[in-house]
């Protein structure tokens, strides 16, 4: 299904690069099993966010013009990871994610932060399409791509190996097109 895309009426969140002194807060929602219930990673040890936290650091001070790892701030808080990387340079693909500290759904942020991940991501990282997956169940995740101009392209059958186990991925894309249109 394909839905145009909403620019939110108002921004609320800031992003910024990851600082070491920002793993305890990020911890708090990377550490929590109904946060990461449908990741292929997680729930996260206390050594697992921090080397997260440090490798999002790296990548940013890289400027390298392939991704962006970055928090999602609210009020001076991290409260989400979010992050639209290049794929496929050639070809100018790329892909998105996002996670949110559970005592902040269902207000629309992530829908929030896609948006400005769309704009990073056709804008200095010069993408032509941007794709991403989830599981299947994670219905807050689906909507969240919907509302923001995705197309449901297909069930990639068996797409993730997670904790020994083989799953199916939802595929959504969004093309230069669909975003400058609307
Ligand atoms: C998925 C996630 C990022 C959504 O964040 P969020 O800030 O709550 O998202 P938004 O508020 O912008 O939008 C969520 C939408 O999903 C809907 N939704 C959430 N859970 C739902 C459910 N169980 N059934 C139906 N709809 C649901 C909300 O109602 C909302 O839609 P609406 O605005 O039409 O009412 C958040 O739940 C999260 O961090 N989950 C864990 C990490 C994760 O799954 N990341 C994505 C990996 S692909």
């Amino acid at each position: 299904m394909s839905t145009s895309t909403r620019e939110p009426t108002e921004t609320r969140l800031d992003y910024r690069a990851f600082t070491s002194a920002d793993i305890a807060a990020v911890h708090e929602y990377a550490s929590d099993p109904v946060v990461t219930r449908w990741s292929t990673w997680g729930p996260n040890t206390l050594e697992q966010t921090a080397a997260f936290v440090e490798s999002a650091a790296i990548a940013h001070r890289a400027q390298n013009h392939a991704a962006y790892s970055l928090a999602a701030v609210l009020s001076g808080h991290v409260i989400g990871s979010v992050a639209v990387w290049t794929t496929d340079f050639s070809d100018h693909n790329g892909e998105l994610g996002y996670t949110f500290h559970r005592a902040h759904w269902g207000k629309g942020y992530a829908t929030e932060a896609v948006c400005e991940l769309l704009r990073l991501g056709f804008g200095p990282l010069e993408l032509w399409r941007i794709s991403a997956t989830c599981h299947p169940d994670n219905v807050g995740s689906i909507r969240v791509l919907e509302k923001s101009g995705f197309t449901f392209e297909g069930r990639l059958r068996s797409h993730r190996a997670v904790n020994g186990t083989r799953r199916d991925s939802m595929l959504y894309s969004i093309l230069r097109e669909d975003y400058t249109q609307a």
